[in-house]
C-alpha cells in the first residue's frame, strides 16, 4: 500500500462508518476533537486556533461559490455534512467510537497527526518507557512530528486536491463550478507562517522558526511528495487549470531536485521514477544533511510564509 493510500485509509473508513452512522463499534481510528488534546497543549492550541484551517470552521460554508460546488459534487446541500467537503474541510469527531461523526472543527490536531481513538491512551501513558510509546502510537496511526515525509504527504491530500476515495471526475465538476485548482503547495512556506507550532525543548515557550538546515531539508522533502502526488494525479482529472497547477508542482519540484541531484544519488532517481519508495529513500538519504549551500537560494523568504 503506499503511504498516501495508508495515511488516506482511516479516512476512508471514518467515511463510511459516517455512512454507515447506525453500526457498531468499527475497527477504524476515529477522531476524538481538538478538546482532548488542548489541556496539555495549550501552546500549541493557541496557535492553532488563529489559523486558517480553525477560523475557517465559522465562515466557510457561507461563501458564495459553495452552492455551485456542492451541486457539482453531489450530495448533502449542507457543507458539514457533505460527504466530499468534509473530507477535507472538517475534522469529523465522534463521541465514542462507532457514534456518527460530526464537523467538531475545520481541519485540527487530529486532521495533521492522526485519528487518536487507538493513540491517546499510549501517548498520555507516561509510565511506559518513550521508545514504546512512540513505537505503539506510530503502530495505532500517529502522524508524529519527525515522520516528515507522512507530514508533507497528509498535507498534499487536502492540498493539492486529487486524493484516493474520491473520484477524479468529482473533482473536475467541482473545479469547473469554482472551487480552487489545487495548490502548488510549497511545504516551507505553508508550514513556517499561521501554521508553525515548534514548541520543542529545551525553552518550551519558544515558538522556534526552523535553522536554515531544517528548511532547506523540509523544502526537499515537500516539492518529493508533491511530485509524487503529480506524477499520480497527472492525466485522471480532466481539467485544464488542474492540469496547469500540475505542471507548476512538477516544474518547482524537479528544479528542487536537480539543485541537489549532484550531491544526493537519491534525489536523481526520484528525477527519473517518482515512486513513493525512490521518496522515502531520499528523505533517509538527507536525515542529517545540510542543504543549504545546494538549495539555500531557493527557499522562500520569510514573506512568502503563510
Ligand atoms: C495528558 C496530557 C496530554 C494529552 C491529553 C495529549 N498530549 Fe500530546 N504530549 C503530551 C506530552 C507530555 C508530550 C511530550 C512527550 C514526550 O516528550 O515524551 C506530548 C507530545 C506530543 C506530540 C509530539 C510528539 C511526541 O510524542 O513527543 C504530539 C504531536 C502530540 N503530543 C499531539 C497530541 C494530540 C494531537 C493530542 C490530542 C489528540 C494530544 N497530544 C494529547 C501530553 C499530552
Ligand atoms: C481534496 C480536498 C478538498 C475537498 C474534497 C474539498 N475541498 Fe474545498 N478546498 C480545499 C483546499 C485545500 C482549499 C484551499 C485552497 C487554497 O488555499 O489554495 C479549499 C478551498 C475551498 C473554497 C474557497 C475558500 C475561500 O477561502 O475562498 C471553497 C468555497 C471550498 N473549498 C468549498 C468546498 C466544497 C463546497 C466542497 C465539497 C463539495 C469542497 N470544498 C471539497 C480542499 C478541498
Ligand atoms: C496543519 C497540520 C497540523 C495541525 C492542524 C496541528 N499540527 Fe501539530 N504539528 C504539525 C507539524 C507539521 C509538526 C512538526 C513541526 C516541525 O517539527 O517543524 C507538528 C508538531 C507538533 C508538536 C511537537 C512540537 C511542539 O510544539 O511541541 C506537538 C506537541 C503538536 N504538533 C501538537 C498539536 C496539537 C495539540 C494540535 C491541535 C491544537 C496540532 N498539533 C495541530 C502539524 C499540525
Ligand atoms: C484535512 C485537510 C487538510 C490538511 C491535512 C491540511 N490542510 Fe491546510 N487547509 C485546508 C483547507 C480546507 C484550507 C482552506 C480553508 C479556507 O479557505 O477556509 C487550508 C488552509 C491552509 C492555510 C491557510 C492558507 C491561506 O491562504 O491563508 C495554510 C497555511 C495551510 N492550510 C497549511 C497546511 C499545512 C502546512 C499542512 C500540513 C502540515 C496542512 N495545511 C494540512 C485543509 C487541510
Amino acid at each position: 500500500m503506499s503511504s498516501l493510500k495508508r495515511v488516506f485509509s482511516a479516512v476512508a473508513l471514518l467515511a463510511m462508518v459516517g455512512l454507515f452512522g447506525g453500526m457498531s463499534a468499527s475497527a477504524a481510528p476515529v477522531n476524538l476533537g481538538e478538546a482532548k488534546c488542548d489541556n496539555c497543549h495549550k501552546s500549541e492550541d493557541a496557535v492553532w486556533k488563529k489559523t486558517k484551517h480553525a477560523t475557517s470552521f465559522k465562515e466557510i460554508h457561507r461563501k458564495p461559490a459553495v452552492k455551485d460546488i456542492i451541486a457539482a459534487a453531489g450530495g448533502d446541500a449542507n457543507m458539514r455534512r457533505n460527504a466530499v467537503c468534509t473530507t477535507c474541510h472538517y475534522t469529523m469527531v465522534s463521541a465514542t467510537p462507532g457514534a456518527a461523526p460530526t464537523a467538531g472543527s475545520g481541519t485540527s490536531c487530529e486532521g495533521c497527526h492522526g485519528p487518536s481513538s487507538d493513540w491517546l491512551a499510549i501517548h498520555n501513558n507516561d509510565k511506559m518507557p518513550k521508545a514504546e510509546r512512540v513505537e505503539k502510537t506510530v503502530a495505532a496511526g500517529m502522524i508524529r512530528p519527525e515522520m516528515l515525509y507522512d507530514i508533507a504527504q497528509n498535507c498534499l491530500g487536502c492540498h493539492e486536491l486529487a486524493r484516493p476515495g474520491i473520484a477524479p471526475e468529482t473533482f473536475a465538476k467541482m473545479i469547473d463550478a469554482g472551487h480552487p485548482a489545487g495548490t502548488d503547495f510549497e511545504l516551507v512556506s505553508w508550514l513556517e507562517g499561521s501554521v508553525r507550532h515548534r514548541f520543542y525543548p529545551p525553552d518550551v515557550t519558544q515558538n522556534k522558526e526552523m535553522t536554515d538546515a531544517e528548511k532547506s531539508r523540509m523544502f526537499i522533502i515537500g516539492h518529493t511528495g508533491a511530485l509524487v502526488r503529480a506524477t499520480e494525479a497527472t492525466g485522471k482529472v480532466k481539467n485544464a487549470k488542474y492540469e496547469e497547477t500540475l505542471k507548476k508542482v512538477d516544474a518547482g519540484a524537479r528544479a528542487a531536485l536537480d539543485a541537489i541531484k549532484g550531491q544526493v544519488p537519491e534525489a536523481a532517481a526520484v528525477l527519473a521514477q517518482p515512486t513513493d519508495d525512490n521518496a522515502r529513500k531520499l528523505v533517509a538519504a538527507i536525515a542529517n544533511k545540510d542543504l543549504t549551500p545546494q538549495v539555500g537560494k531557493l527557499l522562500p523568504p520569510k514573506t512568502a510564509f503563510k
